[in-house]
């Protein structure tokens, strides 16, 4: 077929309706139960239901870790040791967060030594884990807790040498956002605290430890690691990872961390990285961490990333060999000025971290690669998120949640805060002016550098600095409409993306006219585009259409998990079963749950699905992370399948498994020259 001829087909489709994205994020839970509060805080919305921890009264001013790593034990036992702020004079107690940990001993520092101190560990709530109160009358400067964590620590995920890359050394690592640092270190597990910290970490001589903290590129490997953070940095931005891990540089300041078969690969999919640092330092001021490095965590890593100070972990999911999903590191660097540097205070102010990181991240890509890119990235998140938006209540829709409600802070991230977020910054950008707006946030990170905040204050900083300085630009009731009210506001500005304009003429010819996108069109297409392809699909294609999509383009195995995560849903709800051993493969090898997640909720809507669903989740468990666990088993349970629905599912010997291994070396994304028999680039 002609170029002309296909794209004649393609006019005469009727008009695009943008197709519903499966679910970028998961929805929140049901609220549990709320924690008293008191009254003051609670109203300013300086408050954190998450956390037990007082620090009115007294607060961790630095924390001195002696920690030793036992693999065949997964745990971590030794020593916190806390110096003290005393900030109430009528403060003679300390609690502390924890969960699941077994406290040995406590002591407080006097003139004549470590002196032991009362406390009590409450019972175990499921949310917050348990309480320890310690006495410490004497008011003590330091005070030092001896605890062992338990193998099935929310916070940890240990890793047997056969479930690495590499298959001689096991691996551990650390997720302590949102509150999980309570179940490796007793802490003030709250981000109002802030503090620095040491430790000393010991661990088997051929296993490299690496902390959110001063990583030496040139230490040697001998199994005893010192590490100093001297900034201030709140709980969750604690991290540990250990494992067969080398180093190599992308710039002076910055390089990665990886298993010795992926660290080349994954240098070259973010050589980009030192540009991305200094662009971000044009728009918003030094960055002010000294080292950035990234450290590729196997594949079971529950998120895309996580912003550890200093040392960012990242999903290797997103090493497809053509740099199309580096927004990744864009987004994690970001939050080097957007959470790491300016913090919220509570998870319930969660969008001060990722809506203002997710426009950050945007304007970096556009920095970078141009605005057509920007532009790209911008219009599927928001698809995702109005997709996303359609079911939730009202109170779930506004930015700025209302203080008082306690819900899983794991799955109350929504996309609500990541885009909208975003959106309201692109928003005031547009009505301030770009030169006006990017003076604003730079002098907003400076102005609370090291400082954690409600959204009170950023409102404050935001009428005195934007509102007021520049009248007639935005009215305060459109600000507090963003902020407090459901939905998308109509005056929200609106990107269209030329290359998805082809996109969408190329989907609805082949939906039109059986006839599939020549390779004269989608040769040039990266993950964007083919997510947008795949993305305005219909809820469900006849087993004739998806075979004939997975024979010109491959999409079922494609290595590109952007592809699986919206291939795989449609392929379930069609009742394709041809891609059921390859959906296997997929959703037990991969941990990160925006990926796998959509499939899963797609398969327990029916009966069959649902069966298919648990046996997956069983031959995974073992190597699946405790909070991929937790999401998989919560939408199992959450299940209603109509009885007898569903495509019987082939026999489950077809899959692979047990436990996560490492990701397809293949590039997902072969060049435009590559083997001219396959029959398009989109991997697989
Ligand atoms: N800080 C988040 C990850 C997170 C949020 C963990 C809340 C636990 C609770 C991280 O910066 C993030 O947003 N990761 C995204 C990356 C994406 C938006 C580019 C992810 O993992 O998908
Ligand atoms: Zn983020």
């Amino acid at each position: 077929m002609t170029l002309s001829r296909f794209l004649r087909l393609a006019a005469l489709a009727a008009l695009v309706l943008l197709a519903v994205a499966a679910c970028k994020r998961e929805p929140a839970p049901a609220d549990v139960a709320p924690a008293p509060k008191p009254q003051a805080a609670a109203d300013s919305g300086d408050y954190d239901e998450h956390s037990y921890a007082e620090p009115d009264k007294v607060a961790i001013d630095d924390l001195a870790l002696d920690l030793a790593l036992d693999f065949d034990a997964r745990t971590i036992s030794g020593t916190a040791t806390y110096t003290l702020d005393w900030r109430d004079d009528a403060a003679t107690g300390l609690v502390l967060d924890t969960r699941d940990l077994a406290i040995e001993r406590v002591e407080g520092e006097g003139a004549g030594g470590w002196q032991p101190l009362e406390y009590a560990l409450a019972g175990r709530d499921d949310l917050l884990g348990s309480k320890l109160t310690i006495q410490v009358p004497e008011r003590n400067a330091r005070v030092r807790v001896a605890y062992r964590t338990s193998p099935s620590a929310s916070g940890l995920q240990w890793l047997d040498a056969s479930m690495t890359e590499g298959k001689s050394t096991p691996f551990m690592f650390s997720q302590s956002q949102a509150i999980h640092a309570r179940s490796w270190v007793p802490l003030q597990d709250t981000p109002r605290v802030r503090y620095t910290y040491s430790a000393h970490v010991t661990a088997p001589a051929d296993v490299m430890v690496l902390m959110s903290a001063d990583n030496d590129p040139a230490a040697a490997r001998d199994g005893d690691y010192s590490f100093r953070m001297p900034q201030r940095i709140p709980s969750y931005l604690m991290a540990i990872a250990a494992g067969d891990l080398v180093f190599r540089p992308i710039s002076a300041r910055s390089g990665v961390w990886a298993e010795p078969g992926t660290v080349d690969r994954a240098v070259a999919e973010f050589e980009d990285t030192e540009r991305m640092i200094t662009t971000a330092e044009s728009l918003y001021g030094p960055y002010r961490w000294e080292r950035y490095d990234i450290l590729v965590l196997p594949p079971s890593f529950p998120y895309g990333g996580m912003e550890n100070p200093r040392l960012t972990f990242a999903t290797p999911t997103v090493i497809v060999g053509d740099k199309s999903l580096v927004a990744l590191v864009a987004h994690e660097l970001a939050h080097s000025w957007s959470g790491n540097l300016v913090t919220n205070s509570s998870a319930k102010d969660g969008w001060l971290n990722e809506g203002f990181t997710s426009y950050v991240e945007n304007r970096i890509i556009e920095a970078l690669y141009g605005k057509e890119r920007a532009d790209m990235e911008y219009v599927i998140s928001r698809n995702g998120l109005k997709a996303e938006i359609s079911g939730m209540s009202p109170e779930e829709q506004a930015l700025a949640v209302r203080p008082g409600v306690v819900k899983d802070p794991d799955a109350s991230l929504s996309a609500v805060s990541y885009d909208k977020g975003a959106w309201f910054l692109q928003f005031l950008e547009e009505r301030f002016g770009r030169a006006e707006f990017d003076a604003f946030l730079r002098g907003y990170f400076d102005h609370f550098a090291f400082q954690s905040i409600p959204t009170s204050r950023f409102v404050d900083y935001a009428q005195e600095h934007l509102l007021d300085r520049y009248p007639g630009k935005v009215s305060r009731e459109e600000f507090e409409q963003w902020l407090y009210e459901p939905g998308i506001p109509a005056t929200a500005p609106q990107v269209l993306s030329r290359n998805f304009g082809v996109v969408d003429s190329a989907r609805l010819g082949w939906l039109g006219s059986g006839e599939v996108p020549p390779p004269v069109i989608t040769d040039a297409w990266s993950t964007q585009e083919w997510v947008h392809f795949l993305e305005g699909m219909p809820p469900t294609l006849s087993i004739e259409q998806l075979s004939q999509l997975d024979t010109a383009y491959g999409f079922t195995g494609t290595p590109n998990g952007e592809l699986a995560q919206r291939w795989y849903p449609l392929a379930v709800r069609s009742g394709y079963v041809q891609a059921y051993p390859a959906i296997a493969d997929f959703v037990r090898t991969i941990g990160r749950r925006k990926l796998i997640m959509p499939t899963y909720q797609a398969l327990v809507a029916t009966e069959a699905g649902l069966q298919f669903a648990k046996e997956q989740l069983e031959a995974a468990r073992a190597g699946y992370h405790p909070i991929t666990t937790a999401s998989v088993e919560r939408v199992i349970a959450e299940a209603r399948p109509a009885p007898g629905s569903g495509t019987p599912v082939p026999p489950p010997a077809a899959a692979t498994g047990p436990a996560p291994a490492a990701v397809d070396a293949e590039p997902a994304m072969p060049a435009a020259d590559g083997d001219p028999t396959r029959p398009a680039p989109t991997g697989g």
